[in-house]
């Protein structure tokens, strides 16, 4: 597969990037592999788990989601205090992407309520994660931002196969949540259809910043003006 990811004969290029789920970093040495492989790991366990529930899926691996932007930026924020040295606008832009996702989580929310069981797996994948995650961040940020490119690879493709089942009629398209119309500034006739297009524009979005962290901790001279454009957010978050 070739590496689309960042590479400088793209420039100028965002909007195709965004049209592209199939965009893939092909990895490079072990840090890279270790990434994908765990990846791979949870794609499995979430595909056997949710099968095409996409709404009930997506509720759970956005409450997943909204963690590495949030230990990112409390280690970079505490790294930056220590060695006395500026971020270069990293620690914002990770608080930013936890804030995105959570709002994911609450758009989601609405579609699909969590069962009891569902409520229960979400506390016990957050205990994990949250740990695992923090040590592997500690151990090797560019590990930790590799992971995330590729979990959020993983959230393009899904969010693609949710489209497919609302145009194939197979999840109703109902009208957008009140949360997601003001958040993404959606028209007042918005569905979720719509909405799972923004999500998914999110994602892409953060799929290309983190792979971009990951590259510049690896020394690799890096554009982030190249990412897949974030789509306008409200200022002010509202329930
Ligand atoms: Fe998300
Ligand atoms: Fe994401």
């Amino acid at each position: 597969m070739v590496n689309k990811i960042l590479s400088p004969d793209r420039q100028g290029l965002a909007e195709e990037r965004l049209a592209a789920p199939d965009v893939h970093h092909e990895p490079h040495g072990f840090s890279d592999r270790f990434a994908l492989g765990f990846t791979k790991l949870l794609r499995f366990s979430a595909d056997t788990f949710f099968a095409k529930r996409y709404g009930h899926r997506a509720i759970v691996l956005e409450t997943v989601a909204a963690v590495p932007g949030m230990v990112g930026a409390t280690i970079q924020h505490l790294t930056c205090l220590r060695r006395m040295k500026d971020d270069d606008g990293w620690i914002r832009t990770l608080m930013e992407e936890a804030e995105n996702e959570r709002m994911h989580l609450m758009t989601f929310i609405e579609v699909a309520k969590p069962t009891y069981f569902e409520r229960l797996v979400i506390q016990i994948a957050q205990a994990v994660f949250y740990v695992g995650f923090f040590l592997l961040y500690l151990v090797s940020a560019r590990t930790a931002h590799r992971v995330v490119g590729y979990f959020e690879e993983e959230a393009v493709i899904s969010y693609t196969l949710y489209l497919k089942e609302i145009d194939e009629g197979r999840s109703p398209n109902v009208p957008a949540p009140e949360i997601a119309k003001h958040y993404w500034k959606m028209a007042p006739d918005a569905t979720l259809r719509d909405v799972v297009l923004v999500v998914r524009a999110d994602e892409a979005h953060h799929r290309d910043v983190n792979h971009g962290f990951a590259s510049s901790l690896n020394g690799e001279a890096i554009d982030h003006g190249l990412a897949a454009p974030y789509p306008a957010h409200a200022a002010e978050i509202r329930a």
